[in-house]
């Protein structure tokens, strides 16, 4: 890393190209990091699963002035006002109401039906494949197929399904290291259009109710006062949002995993029924999610160190999924037999744990499953491209061959 004088910085190339060397060097040289960007680093797997299930808050504006407070005000603007509604941004009673309102479609039962469409989705993907001989495994499989599949159960047109690709790309960019006033500039302008989009939405699904999860909601909103009118587009936004920006990470982060380990391929085709562990490993490997934050809401101790009151703390998922005093000595290698994979807080933990965790695991099991039978010589065709981000930590492109 350049010679900035900090244990790792997040905004360096080389760091979020690979962050695992930087967060070995902190859980060995200080495991409970104050980084100088003005966050507390935590890094160790009892640490991190500790602060997912501690009373903290999640909401901003109870953080003390200081470098992350302005940068959140930064994004306060216009239309941000309601995104920060979401139930990833509450704190109970409104995270319990929020929450409990939108569980009703995650329920297994629910997520069980899903399945035939899931199968058609990845057949048809891997039928262009077939086609193409070459492809790029995102364009084709891992961004279409989390999208399409929150894009219908939302009841999202197809004709505003682009849009919304792009706004939600740049939507996301504020959950990465450090947003410059430039990127919150973007931010604001995609925040503003997305809230109005699905505003729009909702007043035709009002006027033509259909069969759908949104139609559902505002059902529940018309139903007394559980809901207001700015909460349902906050949830519908953040459903969108986090419905694919995730799994694809998981899909395109997981077969590059699988491809650049031939013996794990070779295990996986021999073995097909350890594929729902593979995904698990996946998930622990390279998580689609690096971190989760909190903010403390009195001082807490952790270790030998006291955070403040008022402390924006970054609980590094990443890196607990690759603790060696938990997972042991061979924490960094690619295991899809490994018994405890299932242990990973790539979801999270605690009451933000995420909804849509069972939806995630069986759209990557079904892909993973399909794709590795469909095509026995399936293989890397060149060097993946990263995403670029830190947090959303992903692939942009994976080229690969099927014939
Ligand atoms: C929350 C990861 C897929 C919906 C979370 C959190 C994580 C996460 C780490 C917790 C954040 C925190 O602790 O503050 C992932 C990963 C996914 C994935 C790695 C894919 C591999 C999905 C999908 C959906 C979804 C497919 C919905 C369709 C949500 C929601 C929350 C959440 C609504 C907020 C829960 C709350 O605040 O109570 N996710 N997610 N996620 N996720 Fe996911």
């Amino acid at each position: 890393m350049t010679d900035t004088g900090l244990l790792f910085d997040p905004l360096d190339p080389a760091y979020i190209a690979d962050p695992y060397p930087a967060y070995q060097r902190v859980r060995t040289v200080d495991p409970i990091h104050e980084h100088p960007y003005g966050f507390w680093f935590v890094s160790g797997y009892d640490d991190v699963s500790a602060i997912l299930r501690a009373a903290m808050s999640v909401n901003d504006r109870l953080l003390e002035d200081g470098l992350v407070r302005q940068q959140f005000d930064d994004l306060d603007e216009g239309d941000g006002r309601v995104l920060a509604l979401t139930m990833l941004d509450r704190d109970p009673p409104d995270h319990t109401r929020l929450r409990s309102l939108v569980s009703k479609a995650f329920t297994p039962r629910k997520i069980a039906e899903l399945e035939p469409e899931i199968v058609t989705l990845v057949d048809q993907a891997l039928d262009r494949m077939a086609e193409a001989g070459r492809t790029d495994l995102v364009e084709t499989l891992a961004f279409p197929l989390p999208f399409e599949v929150i894009s219908a159960m939302l009841g999202m047109p197809s004709t505003d399904r682009d849009r919304v690709r792009d706004l939600s790309g740049t939507l996301v960019l504020s959950l990465e290291a450090a947003t410059d006033a430039e990127t919150a500039k973007l931010i604001t302008a995609a925040s503003t259009e997305l809230v109005g989009l699905v505003r729009q939405l909702i007043e035709r699904k009002r006027a033509e109710p259909g069969d759908d999860l949104l139609t559902a909601l505002i059902a529940a909103e018309s139903d007394g006062d559980r809901l207001t009118d700015d909460e349902l587009i906050a949830q519908v936004v953040l459903l969108y949002v986090a419905g694919h920006e995730t799994t694809v990470n998981l899909i395109a982060n997981g077969v590059t995993a699988l491809l650049r380990h031939p013996d794990q391929l070779a295990l996986l085709r021999e073995r097909p029924e350890l594929t729902a562990n593979a995904v698990e490993e996946m998930l622990r490997y390279d998580s689609p999610v690096q971190m989760s934050r909190r903010i403390t809401v009195e001082p807490y101790q952790v270790g030998d160190r006291v955070i403040p009151k008022g402390a924006f703390v970054l609980a590094a998922l990443g890196s607990a999924n690759h603790d060696e005093r938990y997972w042991g000595a061979d924490a960094g290698e690619f295991r899809i037999d490994r018994e405890n994979a299932r242990h990973h807080v790539s979801f999270g933990a605690g009451h933000h744990h995420c909804l849509g965790a069972a939806l995630a695991r069986l759209e990557g099991k079904i892909a993973i499953e399909r794709l590795v039978s469909r095509f026995p010589r399936l293989a890397l065709a060149g060097e993946p491209t990263g995403n670029g981000r830190s947090n959303l930590r992903g692939l942009a492109s994976v080229p690969i061959s099927v014939g």
